[in-house]
């Protein structure tokens, strides 16, 4: 044995188990507005955090020292701490590109099924989406709440000129898989001709995404429903969209078949989903790291947990089963099944997933 190797590998799982906890730590400073206050109103004592948010000053003290710890807060000599202005937009500053809190709070309550998953490494079967703790939801919304308010339109649509004068033509739009419809929303607002629908399995997401229309003031122009968009779409539109969903669906090849038998003819359909390696091999590092956690813990568990699920073709169980963030076990999935489902006649947009080196 290479004992250097080993000594610098113990080295590498302390880090990543501190990171954990560190992680935790964080979640709790993002439930309870501790970052957003630090950011707000400045450096504080733990007495003076703790009065201005109502909180315990015991456990204030202990979280401040141990975001200190962890690199997260400054300390000065005046025992303040401080959130440096260069680590707001991380912890602080929603919904914006850099801002992590969403995904904190989605991994925290992916956990609360840890002994579920445990036990289906053992029995098979997976997690409903109807039992995962709310949180994962929450979380999902206010993660990909940063997309949707600060790229989809800004960003992803003008990489697609095509699809967006049909937008802003006045297109009939879904987006398929649409969570707490922020999507939408966002298209809603930018166009004030479209009129949207979306649909999604989950139906506590649906009745928030209503809610949220709702409060945007575009309910007029749009609407959610619950369905299972792999059964096939109630009606026919000029854009079909799907973001982080087709990894996620038990059957992704029904669903696109669902989605192209939908689409009116130049009809366009607007994916977004993880850019993954097709080899499992290459898919290292930080990201690929959280994304099978997730995916255990989230996208390939509730798949299993579906009573259908061996309805799937081998072809798809494969790349489920080996999966996944969610395909790398079956080489090319989302690219060679979207021309083959679509016929062609759409297209997908992979957002290029940066992993730092
Ligand atoms: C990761 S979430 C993304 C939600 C949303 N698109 C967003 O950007 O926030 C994936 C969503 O796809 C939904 N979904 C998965 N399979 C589906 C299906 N067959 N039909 C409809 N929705 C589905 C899930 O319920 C979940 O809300």
């Amino acid at each position: 044995m290479d004992e250097d190797r080993a000594a610098a590998f113990t080295g590498k799982v302390l880090a990543d188990t501190a990171a954990a906890s560190t992680i935790v730590m964080a979640a709790l400073g993002d439930r309870l507005g501790l970052f957003k206050e630090l950011a707000a109103s400045g450096p504080a004592t733990s007495g003076e955090l703790s009065s201005r948010l109502g909180l315990s000053e015991r456990y204030v003290r202990e979280w401040l020292a141990g975001m200190f710890a962890a690199g997260y807060l400054t300390y000065d000599s005046q025992q303040r701490y401080a959130l440096p202005v260069e680590h707001a937009p991380t912890l602080a500053s929603e919904p914006g590109p850099a801002f992590f809190g969403g995904v904190h709070q989605e991994l925290i309550g992916a956990i609360q099924r840890y002994d579920q998953v445990a036990a289906a490494f053992r029995d098979g079967g997976g997690v409903s989406p109807a039992e995962l703790h709310p949180d994962v939801w929450t979380g999902t919304s206010r993660f990909t709440a940063q997309w949707h308010q600060n790229m989809l339109v800004q960003q992803w649509l003008p990489l697609v000129p095509e699809t967006t004068a049909k937008i802003r033509a006045g297109a009939r739009i879904a987006d398929v898989g649409c969570g707490t419809g922020q999507a939408l929303i966002a298209l809603a607002r930018s166009f004030p001709e479209v009129t949207c629908v979306g649909y999604d399995v989950h139906a506590p997401v649906v009745e928030q995404a209503r809610r949220a229309a709702t409060e945007a003031g575009v309910a007029d122009r749009l609407s959610y429903q619950v369905l299972d968009a792999t059964a096939g779409l109630p009606e026919s539109f000029d854009v079909i969209t799907t973001f982080d969903v087709v990894h996620d669906a038990i059957d992704p090849l029904g669903l696109l078949r669902s989605i192209r038998e939908a689409l009116r003819p130049d009809g366009r359909y607007l994916c977004l989903d993880i850019n993954c390696s097709d080899r499992a091999a290459d898919n290292v590092g930080p990201i690929a790291s959280l994304l099978y956690g997730f995916s255990i813990l989230y996208c390939m568990t509730t798949s299993q947990a579906r009573p259908d699920s061996a309805r799937c073709d081998e072809w798809t169980w494969t790349t489920r089963s080996t999966t996944s963030m969610n395909w790398p076990g079956d080489p090319g999935v989302l690219r060679r099944s979207a021309p083959e489902a679509l016929h062609g006649s759409g297209w997908v947009l992979r957002a290029p997933s940066h992993v730092p080196s």
